[in-house]
């Protein structure tokens, strides 16, 4: 018998409770042995809840008890979740987490530790929430380089683009619309600057690389400037505009970024709609690939959380290798990397500067002149716009 223990009762982690008694005939045949569920642990009490007679308020009754060897944590932030996942590792306790914080910023170090203990630390639930997409980095396509990473990583932001797009409404609009059903948080910043896939292209970059891709070295763009009009360009560009985490290699350098991109009707990224999350790696051999799936939720959530407790419970005092060392990745400047345009200046502007470009139309739009350029990094760019003497309204990159 697996014993295993929940560390937070909130959505993600009663999601976890959830799964590992509902399919727990199916899950534990899966594992090889029966999975039992023995603690949860939380700080409020919960009377009259299944979980009420396995609930404990302190940590170290679960990593004192010999028994226990799987422990899922779904508190979320740094702390104490990291001081709990280090106490477990050192015991040879397996640990799976859905917590960005922690894996972005320690994952690296967590890994090592599990590995001189014969453990493991396995983290699927932190990018993509139910989507496969770590262990298929570092299990099954493990023949490749990756060459580029773009990922729509952020349901609550997918899920305004996409109400912009289709019902043509304005941001603010839809962000209280989404904060009032609860999709999106009454504090949003995290999503909508970005910072949220920012964490997730970091752990993904970090997998890619083998190194350590650092959140706060990541330039970040959300989507609070995107306007009705910018929609009407991407139209007219056969285009949607998406928040993307992207990680690229250019020249033996790489890059990595968060922004809004247009991105192509012919691009797969184009038709995930909604809170739905996708993640397209491109493979030196393989080519593109694509995972697809709901990003966030209970229950999605808790099934990748639960798969990680199946994997740690079918491989006892055997460390898996997923290869990320503590070592830093110098990423180069965003700014250098070169990528198409869509430029707005105000009223009529000479584009002279900007070398060739492409005019563009949308409906409904006057008063400016809209174009695209040839690939050019965003510090050219930069120049383009202050020798023009126009005043730029926005300007918004291509993905092809
Ligand atoms: N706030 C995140 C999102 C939750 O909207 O995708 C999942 O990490």
């Amino acid at each position: 018998m697996v014993n295993v223990a929940v560390l937070g009762y909130g959505t993600v982690g009663s999601g976890v409770v959830e799964v590992l008694l509902k399919n727990n005939s199916h899950l534990s045949r899966r594992a090889g042995e029966e999975v039992n569920l023995k603690y949860v642990l939380d700080l409020r009490d919960f009377p009259g809840d299944p979980v009420e007679k396995i609930l404990v308020h302190d940590f170290q009754t679960i990593v004192n008890d010999p028994e226990i060897r799987v422990i899922a944590e779904a508190m979320g932030g740094i702390e104490p979740a990291y001081s709990f996942a280090k106490a477990a590792l050192e015991k040879g306790i397996s640990f799976c987490t859905s917590n960005k914080e922690l894996v972005e910023a320690k994952g690296a170090e967590l890994i090592e530790l599990a590995k001189e203990n014969n453990a493991n630390f396995f983290f699927e639930a932190s990018v993509g929430g139910g989507i496969p997409v770590i262990r298929p980095m570092f299990a099954c396509l493990t023949a490749d380089h990756f060459d580029e990473i773009s990922g729509i990583l952020n349901g609550t932001t997918n899920y305004i683009l996409t109400k912009m797009d289709k019902e043509g409404l304005a941001f603010p609009d839809v962000l209280k619309e989404a904060q009032d059903k609860g999709y999106a948080e009454r504090n949003p910043e995290a999503d909508v600057e970005g910072h949220d896939a920012g964490r997730k292209i970091a752990i993904l970059a970090s997998l890619a690389n083998e190194k350590q891709v650092s959140f706060a070295d990541i330039p970040m763009e959300g989507i609070t400037k995107i306007t009705s009009a910018d929609f009407a360009y991407a139209k007219a560009l056969d285009a949607s505009i998406k928040l993307l985490g992207t990680e690229r290699k250019k020249d033996g350098k790489t890059y990595a970024m968060v922004a809004p991109f247009l991105v192509h009707s012919d691009d797969p990224l184009y038709a995930v709609d909604g809170v739905f999350n996708a993640v397209k790696l491109h493979g030196d051999m393989l080519g593109n690939v694509m995972f697809y799936g709901k990003g966030a939720g209970k229950h999605a959530t808790a099934s990748a959380v639960v798969s990680d407790i199946v994997s740690a419970a079918k491989n006892p005092g055997r460390h898996v290798p997923i290869l990320w060392s503590q070592e830093k990745l110098q990423l180069a400047d965003a700014k250098e990397y070169p990528f198409r345009f869509l430029v707005r200046l105000e009223g009529e502007a000479d584009t002279a500067a900007f070398g060739n470009v492409e005019a563009v139309k949308a409906e409904g739009v006057t008063g400016e002149t809209a174009f695209v350029t040839e690939e050019m990094t965003e510090k050219k760019l930069e120049e383009a716009i202050a020798a023009s003497g126009a005043s730029l309204i926005h300007r918004i990159r291509l993905g092809w």
